[in-house]
């Protein structure tokens, strides 16, 4: 169900991921169709994205009798949406784990040279003491991805993954030689890039089919 590579990447094959994947990857499904698909799919992601965190246990009483109870140990987490695609995933992150943290970063990509530019950034401020999850839907060429954990470094973070739904395996190198440290999940690894750096099959401009901007 879930595959992974060297533990820094996880694709994650559910497959109610990866029906709701088709559905999103169709040129013909609406806007609104398409957001909500992106809300339900990145429930599914998030269980994956936080596997792993750290329990404690809790004695309760069970209407039967005591128990020591497994609890989330209460780490505090935020997660950082990567403008302004990223928000579709913050959504359904937030459903799940509405007490986290968050923070936005706004990096656009220059048509020409595919680098990012920042325009906005705005985090919390302990974000060393946090689990970090930076979520940006497409991790194309991983200038921009790679550049947001650069950031996110800087102003303290040294925990992070980084939650994306459809990965090129160009995105995911840089990742992976910029961040080793940063594991990433995604529900697809896809073919390639187009000379314009868009993923191939893919499913266009998220941002675009997110909000109907085209
Ligand atoms: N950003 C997108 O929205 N789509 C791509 O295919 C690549 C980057």
């Amino acid at each position: 169900m879930t595959e992974r590579d060297d533990g820094h990447l996880t694709v994650v094959r559910h497959p109610l991921v990866q029906h709701k994947l088709t559905l999103m990857r169709d040129r013909d499904t609406s806007t609104a169709v398409f957001r909500q698909l992106l809300r339900e799919i990145s429930l599914l992601l998030a269980y994956e994205v936080t596997r792993g965190l750290a329990m404690t246990t809790r004695r309760i009483e069970t209407p039967m009798c005591p128990m020591e109870a497994p609890v989330l140990e209460g780490r505090k987490l935020a997660l950082i949406s990567i403008l302004r695609a990223g928000n579709g995933l913050l959504d359904g992150m937030l459903e799940l784990i509405p007490s986290a943290r968050v923070g936005f970063m706004g990096l656009y990509r220059d048509e020409e040279t595919l680098k990012p530019v920042e325009y906005y950034f705005k985090v919390p401020m302990d974000l060393a003491d946090r689990l970090v999850i930076a979520v940006d839907p497409m991790l194309a060429t991983g200038n921009s991805s790679a550049a947001a954990i650069d950031r996110l470094k800087a102003a303290g973070a040294n925990d992070l993954r980084f939650l994306c739904l459809l990965a090129a395996p160009e995105g995911v190198a840089r990742m992976k030689e910029a961040h080793p440290d940063v594991p990433i999940v995604t529900a697809a690894l896809d073919e390639r890039l187009d000379e314009r750096g868009y993923i191939v099959p893919g499913l266009g401009d998220a941002g675009d089919r997110m909000f109907g901007t085209k």
